[in-house]
């Protein structure tokens, strides 16, 4: 093992969860590598993982006891199920059958890997390996994207011979891809600690009377996706973010709002302090001049509503900025999107402008997948294909720390 994996292993604490299938034996030797890189592992076995390979392989080889039973007297569960997962920093679900995933994707608990997965506020790791019909069915692949878009992390099954006597794909990753992928969560779990990040997520939406207003179909995925991975990374992150239907992750403090104004005011009060402010929001540039407290009758309703300016919230972080602070817009344009995006950042100040298309083929709106453009200085660029916005939330920190000249 590489000298820096093993620095980036040594003493930290890891949940691995064990599923069953054929390959639940080559667990063992993710298990053992890890053990020998002076990680402290805990192991949590599945019903049919033990039909496999037993738990003293396992207990064995991790060197701390193995967790198998849901239902095993209280003050173990509590240790098992509430104490390591407070305690582990990374979990790694091994050899994840097509069971395992379709739990995961959908929020069951029934059994104490599937029950720690979902109390997990740390990052997770999954190996999927079944047979390459299981791996192929559309529920399997749905379930992946849906994990994905979740933020849950994958070491893509191979191709190669398999138990059931065919070649294709669906077998374990090797084990030194799931021993690469750990090694990096665990390094990236700690490249932004100290950092204070602000982002903003979701639409606003600016009202004419209760019942009607005007906004966008911005959903929020975007900027949740960025302060989810921000926080993955060890940063304090605070969302602020306008009205959507969006779960936002524990691992993130976040202030609900709902008009520009509420937006801007609650930016500035969590400004101070920040080393990293990230606009994504679809923020109205207009409100109604007039707001009725009652609903409008037909009969009186005006066919002209006047409209004023809404504050400019990343013009006025940029000009605000914290000393160090780094500020990120996005820009999301139907027309000529990359000139109009270079408009907004030289006008703005900004370090750097994530650029997106609102058309429907390759929109960003609402959207599960992204393609986006980043751009910063005169002629700095990097595309970051289409994918789900967890992905693309990597890439575009990942292009934020090399601009800082962090990583
Ligand atoms: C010999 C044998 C091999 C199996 N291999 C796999 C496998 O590689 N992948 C898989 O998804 N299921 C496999 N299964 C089916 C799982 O064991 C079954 O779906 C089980 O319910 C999984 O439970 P778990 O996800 O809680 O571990 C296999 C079953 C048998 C009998």
């Amino acid at each position: 093992m590489s000298g820096d994996r093993e620095a980036a292993l040594r003493g930290r604490t890891i949940l691995v969860g064990v599923c069953g299938g054929i390959a639940a034996y080559k667990c063992a030797g993710v298990v053992s590598a890890l053990r020998q890189a002076e990680a402290d592992v805990h192991v949590i076995m599945t019903e049919a993982a033990q039909r496999f390979v037993t738990p003293l392989t396992f207990e064995a080889l991790s060197g701390n006891p193995v967790h198998t039973d849901m239902f095993a007297a209280a003050s173990t569960w509590n240790i098992a199920h509430i104490g390591l997962v407070r305690k582990a920093e990374l979990m790694v679900v091994l050899n994840a059958t097509a069971t395992t995933l379709a739990k995961l994707a959908h929020g069951m608990a029934d059994n104490l890997l599937t029950a720690c997965v979902l109390a997990s506020r740390v990052p997770v790791l999954v190996a999927p390996a079944m047979n390459t019909q299981m791996w192929q069915a559309a529920p399997t692949q749905a379930n992946i994207r849906m994990l994905q878009e979740r933020g849950v992390h994958f070491v893509e099954p191979g191709a190669g011979f398999l138990a059931c006597g065919e070649v294709g794909e669906g077998r374990l990753a090797d084990e030194d891809d799931i021993l690469a992928a750990i090694g990096h969560l665990l390094t990236r779990a700690r490249r932004m600690s100290g950092q204070r990040v602000l982002v903003t997520a979701g639409p606003t939406r600016e009202y004419l009377d209760p019942a009607r207003f005007l906004s966008n179909p911005a959903t929020g995925r975007m900027g949740i996706a960025l302060a989810q991975e921000a926080a993955a990374r060890g940063a304090s992150v605070t969302l602020v973010c306008g009205p959507t239907e969006l779960a936002v992750p524990p691992s993130v403090a976040c202030v609900r709002v709902t008009t520009a104004r509420e937006m801007h005011a609650a930016v500035m009060e969590h400004l101070p302090g920040c080393t990293l402010f990230i606009g994504a929001a679809a923020v109205a540039d207009f409100r109604p001049v007039r707001r009725s407290d009652t609903k409008v009758k037909k009969s009186a309703a005006a066919r002209t509503i006047e409209l004023e300016p809404n504050p400019d919230i990343i013009a006025e972080v940029s000009l605000h900025r914290p000393a160090g602070c780094f500020v990120v817009g996005f820009a999301a344009e139907s027309g000529d999107l990359e000139a109009h995006a270079r408009e907004k950042l030289a006008a703005k100040n900004l370090d750097c402008i994530v650029a997106n298309r609102i058309e429907p083929e390759g929109g960003a709106f609402g959207s599960r997948d992204n393609a986006v453009v980043i751009l910063w200085g005169r002629e700095g660029r990097e595309e970051v294909a289409r994918a789900p916005k967890a992905r693309v939330a990597a890439a575009i920190l990942d292009r934020i720390a090399r601009l800082r000249g962090s990583a």
